[in-house]
């Protein structure tokens, strides 16, 4: 975007580091949701900085959502982040729409952007597809709302996946017009943080595509609830290539499903793609892809079953996000205060 240009470099050090992101309960998680996302916040709460981790349920509805399945996903999300090693004590875990300063931080942001930075946003044209006419308005103006869950509580660090990027950049640029065109300093001009081995988890049919938790083929991604032999179908029938695994990373240019299988070998393993090829390079993938589930099967299990016992008891996960979103609420609340304040609302 042109203004991106002109959006100076963060300085955040008027803020104190905090972190902000959220997933959106629209269907089951998915093995890029884990390694993109939420094995991230995991990462960044045992940093000790302060965590906010929301279930952005005003989101999932930018597209219909059958009202009792909505209800049931954002708890098996809530139970998916506690499997996974949130902590509800360390991090605040809360649904979006318990906390309503989102939404009304998300209308003045809605002033703020242009429609001609919306314009450029490739989430809208993917999922809007050719028929733009019959999109929802809020599938169009959703970053503008993703950019106040952030700034709401002047996060610094927004763990992501790698297609988020381009919704940080417009974050960005919505805190820099903002404090530009009021004369403040008032938001942090927020950092991606966009690491690790797979920041991009391809599908398992297609290594141009990415797992998507709303591709129509089941095989082509790993669920975060599959069981060991589903795990291990799925992967047995991942599209490969004929060839052995390199080497050297360059090796993987041009072999999309080799890359891919590696790099979710190397995130699961905790350590680079250059580590794990030195441990598989030279192997086929009739060797590989045994060990690639076996890892799996051990990573995932233990997350599925713990989210099973967590799901037994909604009322316990309802409890905890209405407590999350009193602790959400106590910081946002000022925030929001003083942003209409700025803006020149009555108060
Ligand atoms: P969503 O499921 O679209 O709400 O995404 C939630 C988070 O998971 C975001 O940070 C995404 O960037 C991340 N994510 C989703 N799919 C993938 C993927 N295939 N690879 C890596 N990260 C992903
Ligand atoms: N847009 C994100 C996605 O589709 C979800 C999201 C909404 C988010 N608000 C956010 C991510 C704030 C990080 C921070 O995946």
């Amino acid at each position: 975007m042109s203004e991106a240009a002109t959006t100076p470099a963060a300085d955040n050090s008027a803020f104190s580091p905090r972190v902000f992101s959220g997933i959106q309960p629209s269907g089951g998680l998915t093995l890029g949701n884990y390694l993109g996302a939420i094995k991230r916040f995991v990462e960044m709460q045992e940093s000790g900085m302060e965590t906010i981790y929301c279930i952005v349920d005003l989101h999932a509805i930018t597209v219909w959502q059958e009202p009792e399945k909505l209800r049931r996903a954002t708890r098996e999300l809530c139970a998916g982040y506690i499997a996974a090693g949130l902590d509800p004590e360390k991090s605040i875990l809360f649904n979006q729409s318990q906390v309503s300063a989102h939404a009304e931080l998300g209308w003045v942001f809605s002033c703020v952007a242009r429609i001609g930075w919306l314009n450029r946003m490739t989430q809208f044209k993917d999922k809007a597809g050719k028929n733009r006419e019959k999109a929802s308005v809020g599938l169009f103006s959703y970053p503008t709302l993703m950019a106040a869950d952030i700034l709401l509580y002047h996060a610094t660090h927004v763990p992501v996946g790698e297609d988020q990027k381009q919704h940080l950049e417009l974050t960005r640029d919505i805190a820099a017009k903002f404090n530009h065109d009021y004369g403040v300093d008032f938001f942090p001009l927020p950092e991606p943080v966009i690491e690790g081995a797979a920041t991009r988890v391809m599908s398992l049919r297609d290594g141009t595509k990415k797992m998507s938790k709303s591709d129509p083929s089941d095989m082509s991604r790993i669920n975060m609830t599959d069981d060991a032999d589903t795990i291990a179908k799925k992967i047995r029938k991942a599209k490969t290539d004929p060839d052995a695994l390199p080497s050297e990373v360059a090796g993987l240019e041009g072999r999309a499903e080799a890359k891919n299988l590696v790099s979710i070998y190397a995130a699961l393993s905790d350590i680079s793609v250059e580590e794990a090829l030195r441990q598989v390079g030279g192997k086929q993938f009739s060797e590989f892809k045994p060990m690639l589930s076996e890892l799996a099967v051990e990573k995932l299990s233990p997350i599925a079953g713990r989210m099973e016992e967590l799901m037994q008891d909604p009322g316990e996960l309802d409890r905890i996000l209405g407590d999350g979103a009193a602790r959400a609420r106590a910081i946002a609340a000022p925030i929001l205060d003083r942003t209409l304040d700025i803006v020149g609302m009555v108060r």
